[in-house]
């Protein structure tokens, strides 16, 4: 069972394997996706909402994250395992990028870091890679600064196409490794794929990207409430544990639980 690595990812591109991921907040998740196969798994800041009940990512903490990645990184054999880097933590200098990332990877057992933004973000990437820490982007709808988005908006539509493509350019050239592209129209993630030699990790930006993301809690049916139209659900985990609540809750109240095999 080989680790999967930064080259991969570019093999995979080369050899148009497409490249799975899902993001993970737990060891219990992480083995089970690993297990299945998924190439590599982003402790996303999406645990804000995800794991803690935030409204957004924004107050997320490196503090927060921190034990998650770890808890990820030590349950995964095979998978790529990815930390996030929260809003504060890498925007105002390339000190801050670097001192956030090494600790990232330090803590955790990471494998690399994720940040948002493209031309913004490039001098940060820059820095963090010479200090020897892969860097997945984030372009499109980053949730980072969806205040300044004004929501959860499609980007890259129109004249939004030129900044995309002139974000990813960035990206590559800053030396990241992939680049994730978030609510984009499909046709502009497949100009952005054809422009770039480093993979593009579609969340949402349609089937001509070189691999795909999605947050686990929409995909499997966890998350209570509203799910973007991009997300494929594969399962009903929040009905099947709502129902198996519901029946040992009943079962316990009519004395069919414990029964003589659950009992000492
Ligand atoms: O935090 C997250 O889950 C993410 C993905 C949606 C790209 O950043
Ligand atoms: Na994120």
């Amino acid at each position: 069972l080989k680790r999967v690595r930064t080259r991969h990812f570019l093999n995979a591109k080369k050899s148009g394997i497409k490249i799975t991921g899902l993001t993970s907040y737990d060891q219990l998740t992480a083995r089970i996706f690993d297990e299945a196969g998924i190439d590599f798994l982003l402790v996303g800041d999406s645990a804000g909402n995800n794991v803690f009940g935030y409204e957004t990512t924004l107050p997320v903490t490196v503090d927060e994250l921190i034990p998650l990645v770890r808890a990820v990184a030590g349950a995964a054999k095979r998978a790529f395992v990815i930390a996030d880097m929260p809003f504060g933590s890498y925007e105002a200098n390339t000190r801050d990028a670097v001192h956030t990332a090494i600790r990232m990877m330090k803590e955790t057992g990471a494998h690399a870091v994720k940040l948002e933004g493209g031309v913004r973000s490039a001098d940060q990437i820059r820095h963090i890679v010479d200090a020897g820490i892969p860097v997945m982007a984030h372009i499109g709808f980053t949730p980072q600064s969806e205040h300044q988005l004004g929501g959860h908006v499609i980007q890259g539509r129109g004249s939004g196409e030129e900044q995309l493509l002139a974000d990813a350019k960035a990206i590559e050239e800053a030396g990241a490794f992939a680049v994730v592209l978030e609510m984009v129209p499909a046709d502009a993630a497949a100009k952005v794929t054809a422009a770039l030699s480093i993979p593009t990790i579609s969340v949402g930006a349609g089937p001509h990207c070189d691999g795909q993301l999605l947050v686990w809690t929409d995909w499997a049916g966890l998350t209570q409430g509203r799910i973007p139209k991009f997300v494929k659900q594969y399962a009903q985990i929040g009905q099947t544990l709502r129902d198996a609540a519901a029946t040992w809750k009943a079962d316990v109240e009519n004395g069919e639980y414990p029964g003589p095999e659950n009992s000492y």
